[in-house]
């Protein structure tokens, strides 16, 4: 696990999207697992801004949502698809047919969540995963207590995310308490994890699963065992951490051959 800490959130997306921009030069249909929530937005903002101003082309690029809320209607705003779709396919040149996602609004749940790991094998993996990392710890919507080895399926969301997510909605009552995720194992499988997070309310959730014990309590701790996951969070959300001088130190010294 690389612990990258940066000033604040612009400086974490232009990271994070170097990150992307370097796998789409070497490989343009490259297959990037999109995740939703506001973490990831600097990294869509710079995305877009890199391929109005520098021409970066998405024309063959694969993205694989993350998750989807179970029983919102096709096309209803704060729909993942919709969002995604909104906050970064329309804004560059993926084409619509490339991005997919879990289908949250199937009579067959299980089908649609075996189909859909089905589609990510059938793409080859997934060669960049983005995450952000929920208050409790989860990543994904693979709450507390989802096994370490889980796949794509439907989970029930802990209070604290229904809350969580309240404000993307006009009431609670509207968010959904079903939701369908990949699963940690699913995650686990993306040739390379870039976990971003930002803020003091994040600091808790970094500290325990970057530090803390490996453990399905908190689900982002698994990536303690991903053999190329980058965590890169700002100073606030890094405060808690015992180690942020050794992070630090590594990254201010690591050979520019390695790139992010
Ligand atoms: C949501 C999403 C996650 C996201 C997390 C944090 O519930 N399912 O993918 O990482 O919560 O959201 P935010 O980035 O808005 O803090």
């Amino acid at each position: 696990m690389e612990v990258i800490i940066l000033p604040g959130s612009k400086e974490i997306g232009a990271l994070a999207a170097d990150s992307i921009e370097s796998l789409i030069r070497a490989k343009p249909d490259a297959v990037i697992g999109l995740a939703t929530g506001s973490s990831p937005l600097p990294i869509y903002d710079e995305l877009a801004r890199r391929h109005d101003g520098d021409g970066l082309n998405f024309s063959q690029v694969r993205g694989f949502a993350l998750d989807e809320y179970v029983g919102l209607p096709v096309g209803h705003y704060e729909s993942y698809r919709e969002v995604i779709r909104r906050e970064f396919t329309n804004r560059v040149d993926v084409a619509p047919e490339n991005v997919h996602g879990p289908d949250g609004s199937t009579g067959d749940v299980p089908g649609a969540c075996q189909d859909y790991e089905d589609a990510i094998a059938a793409a080859g993996g997934i060669d960049l995963q983005i995450l952000g990392v929920g208050t409790n710890g989860h990543i994904g919507f693979n709450e507390p207590g989802s096994s370490l080895a889980s796949r794509t399926r439907i989970k029930t969301l802990a209070e604290q995310t229904r809350q969580d997510n309240a404000r993307f909605f006009d009431h609670l009552d509207q968010v959904p308490h079903h939701v369908v995720t990949q699963g940690l194992g699913t995650i686990m499988d993306a040739r390379h994890v870039v976990l971003v997070a930002f803020g003091a309310g994040k600091a808790d959730a970094v500290r325990d699963f970057v530090e803390g014990p490996v453990t399905a309590s908190c689900p982002a701790s698994v990536l303690q065992f991903h053999p190329r996951a980058t965590i890169i969070i700002d100073e606030a959300a890094a405060a808690k951490l015992a180690g942020a001088r050794t992070y630090r130190h590594a990254f201010a010294n690591k050979p520019a051959w390695q790139g992010v």
